[in-house]
């Protein structure tokens, strides 16, 4: 596993949104340093206070997108699809070579249980397209439910991580590891179409089988009980 010992802060652009919170709460009970980015100062520092508490530590602070982005070595994007291109926008010329993990699932209401991938190919095409051709950009974290990641349970679920960089994809991985999940290596950022597509086929399970939950889990891989 890569390891985060050069990250000493993460920025969640969104992060007092769900998916965003419960990732921020997890990093940083599990020790690291988090920024909230918010357009909404009050909400960000309800959102701080409760990760905060949670940890009975110091470990989040609240800013807006540019200082989040700024002051972090690891930028994550939980906007809705619909913001994802203003907020890249924002902070495009502070990335330089921080890694950026995008979590976007280009879901359009009300069909968000029916594929709609964007003409690029998938939101993380997007972003590449919004970023400096040399931005070390991830995308990950499309198939975890937020709820999940609000609670301490443990989390049946993979994290696909796709990137051109491998460094940055390691990055993703070790990312997923310190939220307490099993991040996969899933290939080259093109893939990632595959993940956010994922999202709505989870959403149709969940509300055919009555679930909240739905989670992929990859099977076959050395170390689970029913590899051959
Ligand atoms: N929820 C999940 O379970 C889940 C799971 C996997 C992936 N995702 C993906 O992760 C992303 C975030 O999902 P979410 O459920 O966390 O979304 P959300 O709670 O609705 O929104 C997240 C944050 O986005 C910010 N934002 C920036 N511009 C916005 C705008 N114009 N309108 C509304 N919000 C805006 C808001 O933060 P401020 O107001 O503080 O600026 C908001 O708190 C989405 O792309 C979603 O598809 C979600």
């Amino acid at each position: 596993m890569a390891s985060l010992s050069n990250v000493s802060k993460i920025a969640i652009l969104g992060g007092a949104g769900a998916l965003g919170s419960g990732l921020a709460r997890r990093w940083a009970k599990a020790g690291r340093q988090v920024v909230i980015g918010s357009r909404d100062p009050e909400r960000a520092q309800a959102a701080v206070a409760a990760i905060n508490d949670a940890c009975a530590a110091q470990r989040a602070s609240a800013a807006t997108y540019r200082d989040a982005a700024a002051e972090a070595d690891v930028i994550v994007v939980t906007v809705p699809f619909a913001s994802q291109k203003d907020v890249l926008d924002q902070i495009r010329d502070l990335v330089g070579d921080k890694v950026v993990v995008d979590c976007t699932v280009p879901l359009r209401p009300p069909r968000v249980g029916t594929v709609q991938l964007p003409p690029e190919g998938s939101a993380a095409q997007v972003a590449r397209a919004i970023l400096d051709p040399g931005a070390r950009l991830v995308s990950a974290f499309q198939n975890v439910g937020a709820a999940l990641l609000a609670s301490d349970a443990a989390i049946d679920c993979d994290v696909l991580v796709c990137s051109d960089d491998n460094e940055a994809r390691a990055v993703g991985v070790a990312l997923a590891e310190a939220a307490g999940l099993r991040g996969l290596e899933a290939g080259p950022l093109a893939n990632a179409a595959a993940a956010e597509a994922l999202t709505s086929l989870l959403i149709q399970i969940n509300r055919r089988y009555k679930a909240d939950h739905a989670g992929i889990r990859v099977t076959g891989l050395p170390g689970d009980p029913r590899h051959g």
